[in-house]
């Protein structure tokens, strides 16, 4: 799924970096994630919390998450 529309940048990119011992901000440098409009810096920061290797279950806690998430309804009129 992807996190950053901006980027382009997918749940799975972001949590594969995290899982090899980067933060958020070395994920961000490498993906640009969040580095645009910033709507996804939230739920990318939450991938990288829950994708470390102190969380190991992120990724089953993730998907439910960031499918509630209001940052990602593509309806204009959601916004007003
Ligand atoms: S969606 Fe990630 S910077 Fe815009």
């Amino acid at each position: 799924m992807i996190v950053c529309v901006c980027r382009r940048v997918s749940d799975r990119e972001i949590a594969s970096h995290a899982r090899a011992g980067m933060d958020f901000d070395d994920i961000q440098f490498e993906l640009g994630v969040a580095t645009q409009c910033g709507q996804c810096e939230s739920c990318a920061r939450d991938v990288v919390a829950q994708c470390s290797a102190t969380h190991p279950v992120a990724a089953i806690q993730l998907a439910s998450r960031i499918k509630e998430s209001a940052a990602w309804n593509s309806s204009p009129s959601a916004s007003a």
